[in-house]
């Protein structure tokens, strides 16, 4: 690695969007902060942050998302609260959600999409390299995505996605890549080169069932691309499409993730994670189980 090479410490997470897909649970509070288990979608995000070894989180929000800014700040009165009665493994829970990072905020104005979400973290990303995820999708492996991008990062100096290979009949919901094997030993079949970039095509015109799943680890340079976009897919600035370009120029990896993704901004993926994640719980887990044992399906 290069010594002039800058690190990985910022983390971009965009939180804006409407959440159209769970009305009418997020027509006032957001999407973001519906919980899987015990923890809101969002915190599982900056936990993948902390375990990665991001320094500082941007949220991009927009109305109605308060609720992001509060569960992430200090809670003193709750704290004091939960010492006085007793309670002081939930007051060190609370202390605790924000794992010591430093969180900043801007507003998209409007939900004009992912690309310009993340166009408008611009000014407080930098002159760095930046991490973005998507905090509606639950990544959940042994080594955290974000990790893995990062270290992509530092070995090439070039930005990393991560993909998931996606049945045929879920294509039209994904970026999908065309990408070719990445010739990198240290990653053998897990890591390929980004050709091209489609945003949700139909299946019978994807290059490939390989969807980019919500991990990002970007150049500063994607905002020169993100800048000039015109709006594409669906009316909105699209992120594949400065990713397209990213590919065509400086280059873009993409990673097979190991572990495990849960689009849980769907509804069908909300609920599966919700099982899963139950199921792993060391206290709810094994009552969890013997309930869907009994339930007569
Ligand atoms: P999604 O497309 O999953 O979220 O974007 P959405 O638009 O809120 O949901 P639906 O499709 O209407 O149900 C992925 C992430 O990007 C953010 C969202 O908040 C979500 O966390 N996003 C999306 C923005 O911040 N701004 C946008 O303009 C679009």
């Amino acid at each position: 690695m290069s010594s002039e090479r800058k690190r990985v410490r910022k983390a971009v997470l965009p939180v804006a969007g409407l959440g159209t897909r769970f009305l009418p649970a997020t027509k006032a509070q957001p999407k973001e902060m519906l919980p899987v288990v015990d923890k809101p979608l969002i915190q599982y995000a900056v936990e993948e942050c902390i375990a990665s070894g991001i320094e500082s989180i941007i949220f991009v929000t927009g109305r109605r998302k308060n609720a992001i800014e509060d569960h992430f700040d200090s809670a003193p009165e709750l704290e004091r609260f939960l010492e006085e009665k007793g309670k002081s493994h939930q007051a060190d829970m609370v202390r605790e959600i924000s794992g010591g990072l430093h969180f900043s905020y801007t507003r998209q104005s409007e939900a004009q999409g992912l690309g310009h979400a993340v166009f408008c973290a611009r000014e407080l990303v930098g002159d760095e390299p930046f991490a973005v995820l998507l905090g509606d999708v639950i990544m959940d492996g042994a080594v955290p995505a974000t990790r893995s991008l990062m270290d992509i990062w530092d070995a090439t100096g070039q930005g990393a996605i991560a993909v998931e290979e996606v049945e045929k009949a879920r294509v039209h919901l994904y970026g999908i890549v065309a990408a070719t094997h990445g010739n990198q030993p240290r990653w053998g079949d897990q890591l390929l080169r980004v050709n091209d970039l489609v945003e949700k095509p139909p299946a019978d015109k994807a290059p490939s069932n390989l969807g980019v799943t919500g991990r990002y680890v970007l150049p500063p340079e994607i905002f020169e691309y993100l800048e000039t976009l015109e709006a594409g897919a669906g009316g909105e600035i699209q992120l594949t499409d400065a990713l397209k370009e990213l590919a065509k120029g400086p280059g873009l990896w993409a990673h097979i993730y190991e572990g495990k993704t849960h689009d849980a901004g769907d509804k069908l993926g909300f609920l599966k994670a919700t099982v899963e994640f139950a199921l792993k719980n060391p206290k709810l887990g094994p009552d969890f189980r013997q309930y869907l044992r009994e339930l007569k399906l």
